[in-house]
């Protein structure tokens, strides 16, 4: 079976109802990325970046995934397929895909603010269970953070992410600025010659060679390739 690694950012669940992060209103035009998303506003304000990782979890319970989801999760049909996802929410896992790496933590986990990756202490938050209060603790005693990488923190996953770039035969990218390092060099990892496509109806590279550009959304871009796949 061909091995088709597929990397996505916010663009695939904008057609969720989702915001974008660099798009017009997007999230970062309304809550600066400096409050709520680098290791510093953890550390300078917790309860507000916890409030505001609350409200992305009550958008979260009300979204559920489009076509561009589904069609990834049906690539299984046919290939052994890896999602590697910039996205926290978990409606690739919805939709049906069975092998899904978070570059960029989960919405839906917490964990402790004193040893992030500690299984022991990443708690899986519930549909009737997702507000984190203010100074909630973790097991160690710490307190619990939101299991996202903040700006200034290290990618845990992106050597796992690279190992399955470059045994891809195929690899798809939808609905990314391709502005976020390490996320963003990940298409270099690919063997020569393999086949790219980009999904992006404001795509930021432009096709060469073996990268194609389907300048569609989401949900149509794949609708376009699966058939010519
Ligand atoms: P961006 O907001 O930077 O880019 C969103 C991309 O989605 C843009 O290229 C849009 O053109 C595209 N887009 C918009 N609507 C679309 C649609 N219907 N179908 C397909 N694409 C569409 O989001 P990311 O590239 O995901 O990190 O951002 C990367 C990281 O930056 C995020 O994971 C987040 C952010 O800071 C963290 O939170 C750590």
């Amino acid at each position: 079976m061909k091995k088709i690694v597929v990397l996505t950012g916010a663009g695939i669940s904008a057609e969720s109802g989702l915001s974008t992060f660099r798009d017009e209103d997007g999230l970062w035009e309304q809550h600066p990325v400096e409050r709520v998303a680098t290791h510093e506003a953890w550390e300078r304000d917790p309860v507000y970046v916890n409030d505001f990782y609350n409200m992305l979890r009550g958008k979260l319970l009300a979204a559920k995934p489009n076509d561009g989801h589904r069609l990834v999760a049906d690539l299984e049909k046919k290939y052994q397929v890896t999602v590697v996802t910039q996205n926290v929410d978990n409606l690739h896992e919805m939709a049906g895909s069975t092998h899904v790496i978070h570059l960029h933590g989960e919405l839906m986990k917490v964990c402790s603010s004193r040893d992030v990756d500690n299984p022991h202490f990443i708690k899986t938050l519930t549909p009737d269970n997702l507000e984190v209060a203010p100074g909630e603790k973790a097991g160690d005693g710490s307190l619990l953070r939101p299991y996202i990488v903040f700006f200034g923190e290290a990618v845990p996953n992106i050597e796992k992410a690279a190992a399955e770039v470059m045994e891809a035969d195929i690899m798809i990218i939808i609905g990314t600025s391709l502005a976020v390092y390490p996320a963003a060099g990940l298409m270099r990892f690919a063997k020569p010659g393999t086949p790219i496509y980009l999904i992006d109806p404001r795509p930021t590279v432009s096709a060469k060679q073996n990268l194609h550009v389907i300048a569609k959304g989401a949900s149509e871009g794949m609708r376009e390739l699966s058939a010519m796949l």
